[in-house]
């Protein structure tokens, strides 16, 4: 039983060594350009998917009528585009150096979000994404404004003229 004991101790201890030295000869990458890390994809989409389970079923309180939308779209433009992009034109530098790198959320070759339900675009804009640059909003945008920006990406491959106009 002492033996085994010892032996689980050692098998933790050995993998929380080994990081510690890595961490220590400066293994981990700091620089935004390179290749992720082993497993870095898998661990941080699985944990991704893990904070959002069972709360991202929230029905959107408000329809996707053209005020929404038109509000959603200036509430995009103002905070998001700098990272996401509008629909015309290049990534800006800034996208464009960060890593992991913003999607670009309204190009016409990649319109938005929309296989996602709006309850998981609100749950990222809401809450961000720790380590990736991706912003909370819970403390500057209002439940309706985060709903709003919401419908806007959900429904950015199907904009009326009007939205698009703010966007453009
Ligand atoms: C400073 C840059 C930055 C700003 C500003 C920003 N985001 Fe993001 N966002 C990111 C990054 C980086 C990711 C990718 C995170 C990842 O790879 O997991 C992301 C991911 C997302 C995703 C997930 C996309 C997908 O395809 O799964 C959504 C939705 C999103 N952002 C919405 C928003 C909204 C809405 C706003 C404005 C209210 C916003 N973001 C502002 C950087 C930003």
């Amino acid at each position: 039983m002492k033996k085994l004991l010892l032996g689980i101790l050692i098998g933790i201890a050995i993998p929380l060594v080994a990081a510690y030295l890595f961490i220590n000869a400066g293994g981990m990458p700091v620089p935004t350009k390179g290749p992720p890390l082993p497993l870095e994809r898998y661990i941080a989409r699985t944990s991704i998917h893990k904070a959002m389970q069972g709360q991202t079923d929230v029905v959107c309180p408000l329809p996707a009528d053209e005020p929404n939308l038109r509000q959603g779209a200036r509430i995009y433009r103002a905070e998001c585009a700098v990272c996401h992009g509008l629909p015309a034109g290049k990534p800006t530098a800034t996208a464009r150096g960060m890593y992991p790198r913003p999607p670009q959320l309204v190009r016409p070759d990649r319109t938005g979000v929309t296989d996602d339900p709006a309850g998981k675009v609100f749950w990222i804009a809401k809450n961000g994404i720790r380590l990736t640059g991706m912003p909370g909003y819970v403390d500057s945008l209002s439940e309706a404004e985060l709903w709003q920006v919401s419908l806007l990406l959900v429904h950015a491959h199907e904009l009326p003229a009007s939205v698009q106009d703010i966007l453009r």
